[in-house]
């Protein structure tokens, strides 16, 4: 198992993702001997994991079931222990299209933080690409560099245990793609600038609040960057109803008036209705996690 390389059957070592419904997931280490208390009852690691097919059906101890699921950076995502504010997979895509990530993309991060983004750049960027992640709590590097080694993605990142504002991201001239998630960024932008290739890349800055962001774009046009664009992604969720709605009465047939009915539906309206499945938009929508700046450094 590995975060970017899918295997069938788990092994011993591997982290598995416990599925016990859409809203619950646990993220387990295998192994042998061990046992992960569920509330369907106890799943022991021996007999109930070791040697099964990710994605198999598994009866718990109390006779409940779960799924059994190979990792993934968005199960990774609502599983993992939180040390710090996390990015979600509605913020992650857009960065990572925004950021033109691809295969063999070199992209420098700053602050590591719970490394929720870090495992979807790693997918992403995976065989031959690299993430150079700058975290300055030491611990928080420590424990990322850790869960790296244990996920198998740690041949395609570097972690370096500093302030990215004072020390900048430890490379030169190398970055493909540059993401800021720290509260101050635009102190950081300098550094960002130097580490990316010579021409061309794009850089990307999370914010809760609009002043933030308004210091990173002055930032950002002080040194030479272009095409600011400032986003919010917000996911909005539509509820699907059945509703009843009346037929609409457009009148007589006049095109038509040799069709005695023409006449007659005009002084007795029919009150006919269609039952259709609809979906309704909320009128409010919850759920901003911050603004999403992008900008590019121009080629030559
Ligand atoms: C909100 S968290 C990042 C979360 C991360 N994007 C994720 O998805 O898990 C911000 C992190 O930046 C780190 N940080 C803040 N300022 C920093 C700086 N100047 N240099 C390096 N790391 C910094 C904090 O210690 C914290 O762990």
């Amino acid at each position: 198992m590995s975060f970017v390389k899918y295997s069938d059957f788990i092994q011993e070592g591997d982290v598995v993702i416990i599925h016990l419904n859409h809203n619950s997931t646990i993220p387990v280490k295998v192994q042998k001997g061990a046992q992960t208390q569920t509330r369907y009852g106890v799943i022991r690691h021996s007999t109930d994991l070791i040697g099964q097919r990710f994605g198999s059906k598994v009866t718990c101890s109390k006779g409940g079931w779960v799924h059994v699921l190979h990792p993934t950076p968005e199960l990774w995502t609502v599983s993992l222990p939180h040390r710090t504010q996390i990015l979600y997979t509605t913020d992650i895509a857009t960065i990572t299209m925004m950021l033109e990530l691809k295969p063999g993309s070199v992209v420098c991060e700053s602050g590591t933080g719970s490394g929720s983004l870090s495992h979807a750049i790693l997918r992403t960027i995976a065989p031959t690409g690299h993430l150079h992640t700058v975290e300055f709590h030491q611990q928080r590097a420590e424990k990322a560099k850790e869960e790296f080694r244990e996920h198998r993605v740690d041949h395609l990142v570097t972690v370096r245990n500093q302030d990215v504002c004072k020390d900048g991201f430890g490379v030169r001239g190398v970055a493909d793609a540059v993401f800021l998630d720290i509260p101050s960024p635009w102190e950081a932008v300098g550094h960002a600038k130097a580490a990316m290739k010579k021409q061309g890349g794009r850089i990307c800055s999370f914010s809760p609040c609009i002043e933030q962001v308004q210091r990173t774009c002055d930032a950002l046009s002080d040194h030479g960057f272009d095409e600011l664009s400032t986003l919010e992604i917000l996911l909005r969720v539509h509820e699907v109803r059945t509703v009843s709605m009346p037929l609409p009465d457009f009148g007589p047939d006049f095109l038509n008036p040799s069709e005695p009915d023409a006449v007659k539906e005009e002084s007795a309206p029919v009150h006919a209705a269609v039952t259709i499945k609809t979906t309704t938009p909320p009128r409010e929508i919850p759920g901003h996690t911050g603004y999403l700046t992008f900008a590019t450094k121009p080629r030559g």
